[in-house]
């Protein structure tokens, strides 16, 4: 990659799961690890961009000191963290795996277990991606999709309903990609094009996706 070619652009990535409050002590989440959002936060950074990475719980940490981490908890926290900045970014990057659903009510109390069943109500949270795809204005957008059937068709259907400029797709089917793991495999859809990329390290993948990126803002 040549030195610093995101120059004057203000990144934002979304990244890691979201937790749900379920009472003070429980919550809906998911095993994201955070990792790949990192990783573009770092290559982001290293290419002279301000980033602006806004992270649920994760155990991940960043090394680059000029990454500005804001971490958050839930989906609606993540939501207002996006639209403090989403005005004074030119790319958003949404590798967060958001919670599709969240208890309708948070119990004050630990729930106890006195019955022998227990019903949480869940209600659909915002879907965070969509609502910068609703607003945007000049911001280069970015999505992934993780998929188990008709990936592609599903990837290019998100890409169109949350009006995105670019989607990563990872697939569950191959081995070593999503996740959990520290090596992902890769499709990028635009509008026109679609081109793969071979399994390889998180890190490697993050230069791969921003190079795209780089190369789709020239066009
Ligand atoms: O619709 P689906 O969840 O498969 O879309 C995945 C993409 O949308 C990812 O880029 C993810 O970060 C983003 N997303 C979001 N807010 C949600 C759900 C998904 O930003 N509530």
């Amino acid at each position: 990659t040549n030195g610093k070619s995101l120059e004057g652009k203000t990144v934002l990535i979304t990244a890691g799961p979201t937790y749900e409050a379920i009472d003070p002590v429980r919550f809906i989440g998911n095993h994201s690890s955070g990792k790949m959002g990192f990783s573009l936060a770092e290559e982001a950074s290293k290419r002279g961009a301000k980033v602006i990475l806004i992270s649920g719980p994760s155990a991940q940490v960043i090394h680059d000191e000029n990454v500005e981490l804001h971490k958050v908890t839930s989906a609606k926290e993540m939501l207002a963290k996006v639209f403090e900045f989403y005005d004074t970014i030119d790319i958003g990057i949404a590798s967060a795996a958001v919670a599709d659903y969240a208890p309708k009510e948070v119990a004050k109390e630990k729930i106890k277990k006195n019955d022998e069943n227990l019903t949480i109500e869940l209600v659909k949270n915002p879907d965070i991606l969509k609502t910068m795809g609703e607003k945007k204005t000049h911001q280069f957008l970015v999505g992934f999709a993780l998929e188990t059937q008709n990936e592609e068709e599903n990837a290019k259907g998100k890409l169109e309903k949350k009006n995105l400029d670019m989607i990563v797709l990872n697939s569950l089917r191959d081995e070593g990609a999503g996740f959990k793991n520290d090596t992902n495999k890769i499709k990028i859809f635009t509008k026109t094009e679609k081109t793969e990329f071979n399994l390889k390290s998180k890190d490697e993948v993050a230069k791969d996706i921003l190079n795209f990126v780089e190369a789709q803002l020239l066009k």
